[in-house]
Parts: C-alpha cells; sequence; structure tokens
C-alpha cells in the first residue's frame, strides 16, 4: 500500500487535481515543508470522502447526549451521541445476538445503546470514573423505585454536620471547593458509606456524588486544564501576588452562583430516578455488555480473534486534551491520586507528557510470544510515508521555532504509532465482514495539517482493512488560538472512518 506509484511533483499535482471544499491542496502553511504525500494520501481517498448531514457536531459529542435519559447521569464533555452510535449500528445492520466493540468506552455511550437494542457489547476503559458511570448506569433495570424514595426522604431530612475526613486532593485540585462545600462532599460520602441500602443504589449515590463535583466547585472543565473562578483560593493568591509584583490581576472567571452539595445532590437524583422510572417501563431484550478494565493497547492482544461483528468508537484525540487534568476532581474523589501519574502514561498518547509505550508494548507481545508481529505492526506505520512526511514537516516546523513544545512531536509519532497496534488488533479480533467505524478530529500544529482521518485509513488499509467512507461532519473545526494567530484560519475536517475486514482473508499481521 505505502509503495503505491511513484507520486507526482506537489507542484504537478495542484494543477490537476480538482479544488473542492472537501479534499485540501495545502497543508503545510507558506508551503514552507514537504507536502507531496499528504496532497497525494487525498487523492487517493477523495472518492470516500462523504460531507454528510447524518452526522452533524451535535451527534458526534456529548451535546447530543444532553437530556437524553442515562446518557446524561455524568456529564462526559468528550463523548459522542448515542444516536450517533444508533445510526451507524443500523448503517452496519448490527442486529440483537451480534457483538460489538469500543475499545475507548469512556461514558460508555456504545455499550448502553447496545444494551437498549439488545446487542452484545464489549468495552474497554481505562478510567474509574468512567467504570463508575457504567457499574450504576448498567444497573437502570435493577434499581428498586421504593428503595430510591426512601433514600430520597432520608437525603431530604440529612443535615450535613462537620466531619473529620479530607477530601482526597491531588496538588492539582486543591482549593477547588469552598470550605462548606469540601466539608458537605465527605459528610455525603460518609453518608452513603453508612445508609443501609443495596450495593446497587450506594454505588448509583457515588455516581451522583462523583457527578455534582464539578458543578459545586470553583472549577470547570476546559480542554487541557480546569479553569478556576476568581473566588477561589487558588485565584486570590495568585492574584496577591500579582498585585505585589505591580502586574494586572488574571483575566476574572465567574461561574455565578454555585449550588449546595445538597441541592445538587437532590436535583440529580430527580433526574436519575426519572429516568429509571422510565427505562423500567421499556420491553429491554436480554443481551451481554462488559465493560474491562485496562489499556486497550494491552487488553486488545490478549482477546480472542473473530470475536466482534462490529465496532464503533472514538480514541482521544491528537489534541493535547488530557483526561487525567480535566477529570482531576472525580479521579482524586475516587482515591486515584497517587497513581494519576500511571494513568496519564497509560492514555493513548494525546499529550506532550505521553512517553513511549514502545518498549513495554514490546514485552507484552513477547509474553503472549508474538514478538513478530509486534515488529510487523511497527514496521507498518514507520513506512507509512505519510507518517514520515508529518513527522518531518513537524521536525523542521520545530528547528524554525514555529512551535513552542518540543513533546508536540513525541505525541504525533506515538499517537499514530499507539492507533496502529490498536487498528491491527481490533482487525484481528473482529469477524470477516465486519465495519468500524471511528471518530477523530484533523489537527494542525506549528502550521502543518496533519490528516488524522485519512492518515489513520491509510495505516489500516495496510493492516488489512478495506477502506469504506470517510464521513465529513458539515461544520469544520476550528484551530487553537495560538495557531490562528501565527498561520491563520484553517478549517479542519471533523470525521467518521468506516473500513471493512473483508470477507476473503488477506495478508496482515
Ligand atoms: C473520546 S473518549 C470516548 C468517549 C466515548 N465515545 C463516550 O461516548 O463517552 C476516549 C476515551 O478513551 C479513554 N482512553 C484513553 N486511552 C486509553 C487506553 N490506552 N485504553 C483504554 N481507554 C483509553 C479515555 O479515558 C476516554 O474515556
Amino acid at each position: 500500500m505505502s509503495d503505491m506509484q511513484q507520486l507526482p511533483l506537489f507542484s504537478s499535482l495542484k494543477s490537476t487535481l480538482p479544488e473542492s471544499d472537501l479534499t485540501r491542496l495545502n497543508f503545510s502553511h507558506d508551503e514552507v515543508c514537504p507536502q507531496v504525500e499528504r496532497v497525494a494520501l487525498e487523492k487517493r481517498y477523495s472518492a470516500i470522502l462523504d460531507e454528510t448531514n447524518k452526522f452533524n457536531r451535535k451527534l458526534v459529542s456529548y451535546q447530543g447526549n444532553k437530556g437524553e435519559i442515562v446518557h446524561g447521569w455524568i456529564k462526559y464533555r468528550e463523548g459522542f451521541s448515542a444516536q450517533l452510535v444508533e445510526t451507524l449500528l443500523n448503517e452496519f445492520q448490527i442486529t440483537p445476538g451480534q457483538r460489538i466493540l469500543d475499545p475507548f468506552s469512556g461514558s460508555s455511550t456504545t455499550l448502553l445503546v447496545a444494551k437498549s437494542m439488545g446487542i452484545d457489547a464489549a468495552g474497554i476503559e481505562i478510567m474509574s470514573v468512567c467504570h463508575l458511570a457504567w457499574d450504576a448506569k448498567s444497573q437502570f433495570q435493577k434499581y428498586d423505585l421504593k428503595e430510591l424514595r426512601d433514600v430520597r426522604s432520608q437525603l431530604v431530612e440529612s443535615i450535613p454536620t462537620q466531619v473529620l475526613k479530607n477530601f482526597p486532593h491531588l496538588t492539582i485540585t486543591e482549593g477547588a471547593f469552598s470550605p462548606v462545600v469540601e466539608n458537605d462532599i465527605m459528610f455525603y460520602t460518609q453518608w452513603v458509606e453508612a445508609l443501609e441500602g443495596t450495593p446497587g443504589t450506594k454505588t448509583l449515590l457515588r455516581l451522583l456524588l462523583t457527578s455534582i463535583l464539578e458543578e459545586v466547585s470553583y472549577t470547570r472543565k476546559d480542554g487541557q486544564y480546569l479553569r478556576w473562578d476568581h473566588r477561589s483560593e487558588k485565584v486570590r493568591e495568585r492574584n496577591q501576588i500579582r498585585t505585589d509584583q505591580g502586574k494586572e490581576p488574571i483575566k476574572k472567571v465567574d461561574f455565578g452562583s454555585l449550588q449546595g452539595v445538597k441541592e445538587a445532590l437532590l436535583n440529580a437524583f430527580d433526574v436519575v430516578v426519572s429516568d429509571i422510572r422510565k427505562l423500567q417501563q421499556l420491553p429491554f431484550r436480554s443481551s451481554h455488555q462488559q465493560l474491562i478494565k485496562g489499556n486497550a493497547l494491552y487488553v486488545l492482544p490478549e482477546l480472542e480473534p473473530d470475536l466482534f461483528d462490529g465496532v464503533i468508537t472514538s480514541p482521544p484525540y491528537c489534541n493535547r486534551y488530557d483526561y487525567t487534568r480535566t477529570y482531576a476532581l472525580e479521579l482524586a474523589y475516587l482515591g486515584e491520586g497517587d497513581d494519576i501519574f500511571d494513568l496519564r502514561q497509560n492514555l493513548l498518547s494525546c499529550t506532550v507528557e505521553n512517553r513511549s509505550k514502545l518498549k513495554m508494548l514490546e514485552a507484552h507481545y513477547t509474553a503472549l510470544g508474538q514478538l513478530e508481529r509486534f515488529k510487523t505492526i511497527q514496521k507498518s506505520v514507520q513506512d507509512n510515508r505519510v507518517f514520515q512526511e508529518v513527522n518531518d514537516a513537524l521536525a523542521a516546523r520545530w528547528e524554525r521555532g514555529d512551535m513552542n513544545n518540543r513533546g508536540v512531536l513525541r505525541m504525533v509519532k506515538q499517537y499514530f504509532t499507539e492507533l496502529t497496534f490498536i487498528f491491527a488488533e481490533i482487525y484481528r479480533v473482529c469477524k470477516p465482514g465486519a465495519q468500524v467505524a471511528f471518530v477523530n478530529d484533523n489537527v494542525r500544529y506549528g502550521g502543518e495539517i496533519i490528516p488524522v482521518d485519512l492518515l489513520t485509513t491509510d495505516l489500516a488499509a495496510t493492516l488489512g482493512f478495506e477502506p469504506v467512507k470517510v464521513y465529513v461532519l458539515p461544520q469544520r473545526k476550528g484551530n487553537s488560538s495560538q495557531q490562528m494567530g501565527k498561520f491563520g484560519r484553517e478549517p479542519l475536517r471533523k470525521s467518521i472512518t468506516i473500513w471493512r475486514k473483508p470477507h476473503a482473508p488477506q495478508l496482515h499481521p
């Protein structure tokens, strides 16, 4: 695949390729770096690019889940919508009795939709907060509404008192709550522990407490970091230092009036009980879903081959977004404080702090007696010319001073390398004929556009997948303010790539 025809020079492609909204001809701002491979890649797959209204930005994001029964029990902004999963399951003609996979399950949208449609499913997810969400959501048929009514009455009557237990803060969450709120969170934590209730109800209450942490705090999730309200001690202290140094205070951020813990808990409780009541009236075909805790890079190679009839997933994007920072409050609360560094390192490389996992992966494949397979997969990504061009371009941009963080070079290299291992294992665990959907965003660093949708499609094709479609959302993605300021605005594609494992056996790793 990567040995495709001798490629024409960029200048000649420029005059022969039709310019369209979908395909692009310029990947390197001011044509500073070679882009011939990326241009050829666009050309190679232009026939399967399909801009469609079937999927819009709302459906591809958590927004589409707002107000949706069960899916809204915890705000997981990185999630896609239930409707997106439903549409894809229908498109793939997956029916009850069949089994699907989501190796980056997040808030388990895929698993829950599968459950609602009587389809078997397995998910893999690394973060404890997602597992708690699954444990509580997946039990919706089993909750006893009478028990929940009793618990609500007890909750209404409860009066928080001073407790000795402290919130298990991480350095980055210190000061996230007012002293009263922090005390009340710990009061209700103990209250739930002491409650005479079924384990399921306690799990549900633990999820509710976890789900309200952000709204009762001085923080809000914002991509790579948490944003802080000006009333928090952290911002006040920082401003005091700035004032002492004769500097302007940092820009004021105000989240408005913050709810108390009991009020927020009761509100969340009412939404959940109303959902449970509605869900328990619906007929559900019995089916089986399982969420596996762990790193998909290590879990997938251990699964049996030919298990799944389809895959619907969205990996972390190659955008420096750090889940361990944005979910720091929830992870700290759930006692992941000591493990946060390991967790960050185990995420699919999507931050500048991620170190290479190749040595560990090699050891893992070796232990499974699959060292040759490891080498073949690694080689398939290293040999990819688009991958090479992107890496070279970023290195050149770094040398020119067009990038402010060298870690981006490593992140991009690792991102595509790790994804290639995921694709290879997905290929193996899928049945022939199975279709695979990956939701992802294209990105730009140092003025260099990385066509994530087509590069991943190309890597998947090298492993044996048939590229079927690249659905492009009508709305493009904006750029970071830093990229815009330096290199102008370049709307980027948000896409859903669809590949198929062919029926006829292919030579693949
Ligand atoms: C874009 S989110 C998926 C959201 C999901 N589609 C939903 O609707 O909630 C990507 C997820 O991958 C998880 N993740 C990242 N690296 C992982 C890894 N190596 N193994 C398993 N899960 C991982 C993250 O914790 C995150 O929940």
